[in-house]
């Protein structure tokens, strides 16, 4: 049995990066791959349990392969003795990027121009033609003001656009973005587009829910490219199809890869499949942080992006004559 497992194939070469054999096992089954692992690397769409942990006596590092870790049981993990890693910054501008491109889309209702060419029921030019909300200049309000809060940010101030965002404290990064920190309630009524960019967790859960979305603009366009349930999707469709928004972009769902039936069908919301990192440069350099988190814990020295920091001084050491789990 391998020292190191992964639960997929990554865009680069897992081994020869980790510089020893990793193991691509079976998600399906991950309990049993993890009798003998010292290290795991996995996907957000693989859960790491407190029952899953207790099958890995050995395990001494999961490294995620996002940088969301909501997947993750963290203070598990802590408990334990096993660090966990993620893969922050490589993935900001991708993500960012795609942020911008969903704001852009619904904006511009560039689906539903899409659909209609397709479909070829163009026929020409017309004055009020999937008529948009302008972006220039106008308010973005970011619900989370960390790395790819700030980048996005610093993309709307290219667009002219006043920024405010919500956080439970001020960000380090607004001066530099020019942001100012308002309430959420504040935000969501004054926003003409608002993006979350906020961890998943218990108090972000359903964050956007009918009384949020009942103070946002009937001409507000919503972006999601954090994580699906801090939407209440059902309560989002609902506002659509009354016309209390112009618009969604969304790239994350509540429950991946399903998707609410009425978003699916709704004209005013653009939907892209979880690919804010899906640049050829971002999810190598991803790949590389897992491998060097890796890496670094099987060598005994602490790995950079760790996200249970508090874990180091008594993470769990190499298992001495088979018995994993000795405190350091
Ligand atoms: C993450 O990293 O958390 C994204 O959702 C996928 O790259």
């Amino acid at each position: 049995m391998a020292r190191v497992v992964s639960t997929a194939e990554l865009p680069a070469d897992l081994s020869a990066l980790v510089r020893e054999p990793v193991a691509i096992i079976d998600p399906a089954r991950l309990p049993e791959s993890l009798a003998e692992a010292e290290a795991l690397i996995c996907l957000l769409t693989h859960r790491v349990d407190a029952a899953l942990l207790d099958r890995a006596p050995r395990l001494r590092i999961v490294a995620n392969y996002a940088v969301g870790h909501d997947n993750i049981d963290v203070a598990a993990a802590t408990a334990r003795g096993i660090c966990v890693s993620n893969t922050p910054d490589v993935l900001t501008d991708a993500t960012a990027d795609l942020t911008f491109a969903l704001l852009l889309a619904a904006a511009r209702r560039l689906g539903e121009g899409e659909r209609l060419l397709r479909a070829g029921a163009w026929t020409g030019w017309e004055p009020g033609q999937l008529l948009g909300v302008d972006v220039w200049g106008r308010t973005l309000g970011v619900v989370g003001l960390g790395r790819i809060g700030a980048a996005v940010a610093r993309r709307g101030r290219g667009f002219g656009m006043e920024i405010l965002y919500a956080a439970p404290r001020p960000s380090p990064m607004a001066a530099e973005v020019g942001a100012a920190h308002v309430s959420l309630e504040d935000l969501l009524a004054r926003g003409d587009f608002v993006t979350l960019h906020c961890r998943l967790d218990a108090s972000t859960r359903h964050l956007i829910d009918t009384a949020a979305l009942g103070r946002m603009k009937p001409t507000a366009v919503l972006v999601n490219t954090a994580r699906g349930p801090i939407i209440d999707e059902a309560a989002l469709a609902a506002a659509l199809a009354a016309g209390h928004l112009a618009g969604a972009g969304l790239d994350v769902f509540e429950s991946e890869p399903r998707v609410h039936p009425d978003l699916l069908t709704s004209e005013r919301a653009v939907l892209a499949p979880h690919v804010g990192s899906a640049t050829t440069t971002a999810r190598r350099r991803m790949a590389e942080l897992c491998a060097s988190a890796v890496r670094a814990v099987l060598a005994g020295e602490k790995p950079a992006n760790l996200v249970n920091d508090e874990v180091w001084p008594r993470a769990r050491t190499a298992p001495a004559g088979g018995v994993g789990g000795a405190a350091r």
